[in-house]
């Protein structure tokens, strides 16, 4: 039944719930594409710092949503985020462009561009999303549904371990600052809420490694047919 081996998986969670990580980890075991679709409201935000425009400028934010070409590119077993032909994979995780992402994403003109880019790279299964909405908007009729969550304590001690594994100047207290600020405004925003599927499947992340919650999702998949 190759339909049935061609599974769409949708992750979703707020910032630092272990999206990637997992999501990327189930994407390898099963031989899937991973697509992050944060990277994509990025993107938009880095493109438009890079051309001076201000978030509040909504129109040109939304032109550059409707006109960028991103494409994630696999390099030595690391994804590379690449927008219009430049490697944007470092600059578009600084403090700045995260701030940017979270409010650009509240626009409904760019999540239109962006939910039908994202429609058009899963389209057909095989794919394994991350991301707000993917449950919830972008793939309604997805097989396998996870809403993954972590105390915020631990969702900033996490993102303050990645940016530090790469290099980036990090403040503990600042991150989780940030990112509450961020969950609140990607929750209580007017259009795709970040909030679970009716059908999500919850799974606390506390407490498990990111390979043990791979595994648990891994099993939800192989019993949907994958
Ligand atoms: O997952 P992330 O932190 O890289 O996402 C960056 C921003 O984009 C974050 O503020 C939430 C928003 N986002 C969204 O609204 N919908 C998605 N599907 C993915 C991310």
């Amino acid at each position: 039944m190759p339909e049935q081996s061609h599974l769409t998986v949708a992750i979703d969670g707020p910032a630092g719930a272990g999206k990637s990580t997992v999501a990327r980890k189930v994407a390898d075991a099963l031989g899937y594409t991973y697509i992050d679709s944060g990277a994509m409201y990025r993107a938009v935000a880095w493109k438009s710092l890079a051309e001076g425009i201000p978030p509040d400028e909504e129109n040109a934010v939304v032109e550059i949503a409707e006109s960028i070409e991103i494409d994630f590119r696999r390099e030595r077993g690391d994804q590379r985020v690449i927008a219009d032909g430049l490697d944007i994979t470092r600059m578009i995780r600084s403090q700045e462009v995260s701030h940017l992402a979270s409010v650009a994403s509240a626009i409904p003109g760019v999540r239109h561009a962006m939910v039908a880019a994202q429609q058009a790279m899963g389209r057909g299964g095989g794919v394994v999303m991350e991301g707000r909405d993917i449950g919830t908007v972008v793939f309604p009729g997805a097989e396998v549904k996870i809403f993954l969550t972590a105390s915020s304590g631990e969702r900033a001690r996490r993102r303050y371990e990645e940016l530090k594994g790469k290099g980036t100047e990090a403040d503990l207290e600042r991150i989780r600052a940030e990112m509450e600020e961020r969950d609140l405004r990607d929750s209580t925003r007017a259009m795709s809420p970040l909030k679970p599927a009716p059908d999500a499947v919850p799974l606390d992340t506390d407490g498990l490694t990111a390979g043990q919650v791979a595994e648990r999702i891994l099993d939800l998949c192989r019993s949907r047919g994958a």
